[in-house]
């Protein structure tokens, strides 16, 4: 292999940027020239690439984001736009290539893998939601951005005796609203896992107050079937019966811009080194992720194939925690 490329797609996650520089370093120590293309996949199919040295990802290690831009690409999701990205990938002498991203991104460097093109994926994305790897760059980060949100909130939840309903991210998995949660101190959590009625959240609330609390935090994940904003509508219409008042707050992308943690850096660091090296001199066609602790590779047929679960063990152990 001559001469690489590196793609960041779909959602940024803290983190990408120390990727696309273990990526970067780890490839010219061994001869082999890197081109960096913008904007995922929707810059492959523009042919939007260029050369990428060592002083280019210089000073990025701490960035959030991402230097060579991320999208959500449609037509890649086609043959047409594939074929054009294939093209593309032949016209830039391109011979392999590292997709950072999540479970979309993945799928598109399953479907480049599919038609014979050699595709290495680094495991990112904030939901942790990704299948061959237990920790995906971006989580730790934007954990810790969502917990210091809700630690201040908890704060003046307190001085008013208010309860609180904090939105966090995390699409259909709800690994990000139940870490938040345990580290919280969260009174109640709600999660799409878990199917929770409004009323067992008022429940919990009330439970709270009873229990001698000067504040409710109810964490709830976006994916959950009653979100943030259905909850606070019932919490709403049911004011004067349950006799509490709540606040909302949707953290929402807040959580994706962090400066990454050291936690971060280190496994980006560690994933896109492993990338360059498993493209350039070993098997292809594997998402680099952590499993048992270590960098593994695993099949990107496998990837795409399977869900990754949330232990639903943590939920029951939070709500004793809680009491
Ligand atoms: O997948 C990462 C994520 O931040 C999800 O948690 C969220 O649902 C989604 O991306 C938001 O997507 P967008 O940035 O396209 O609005």
């Amino acid at each position: 292999m001559k001469n690489i490329a590196v793609l960041t797609s779909g959602g940024d996650a803290p983190g990408m940027n120390a990727a696309i520089r273990a990526v970067t370093r780890s490839a010219l120590a061994k001869r082999v020239s890197v081109h960096g293309v913008r904007q995922g996949y929707a810059g492959l199919i523009g042919g939007n690439l260029r050369p990428l040295g060592a002083r280019d990802v210089g000073g990025i290690i701490q960035q959030g984001g991402t230097i060579l831009g991320s999208a959500r690409c449609p037509e890649f999701t086609t043959e047409e736009g594939r074929l054009r990205a294939l093209r593309s990938l032949r016209q830039n002498d391109i011979d392999g290539l590292v997709v950072i991203g999540g479970n979309g991104s993945q799928t598109g460097a399953h479907a480049l893998w599919e038609m014979g093109f050699p595709v290495v994926g680094v495991a990112s994305t904030i939901d942790n939601d990704l299948y061959g790897s237990e920790i995906t760059l971006g989580v730790d980060t934007a954990l810790n951005i969502a917990l210091e949100a809700t630690d201040r909130l908890k704060v003046t939840a307190a001085s008013h005796q208010r309860a609180f309903l904090i939105e966090v991210m995390g699409r259909d998995c709800g690994y990000l609203a139940l870490n938040v949660g345990i580290a919280a101190g969260a009174e109640a959590i709600v999660i799409p896992e878990v199917e929770t009625a409004p009323e067992e959240v008022a429940e919990e609330v009330r439970a709270a107050y009873e229990r001698g609390k000067s504040h409710a935090m109810v964490v709830v994940a976006e994916g959950a079937t009653y979100n943030a904003s259905r909850l606070e509508q019932y919490f709403h219409e049911n004011r004067k019966r349950l006799g509490f008042e709540i606040r909302t707050t949707i953290l929402g992308h807040v959580q994706r811009g962090g400066v990454p943690s050291a936690f971060d850096r280190l496994l980006a660091s560690r994933l896109g080194a492993a990338a360059a090296e498993q493209l350039i001199d070993s098997e292809p066609g594997v998402l680099m992720g952590i499993l048992n602790g270590k960098v593994s590779a695993t099949p990107l047929t496998d990837v795409v194939q399977s869900t990754k679960r949330t232990d639903p063990h943590l939920w029951q152990m939070a709500r004793i925690l809680a009491r």
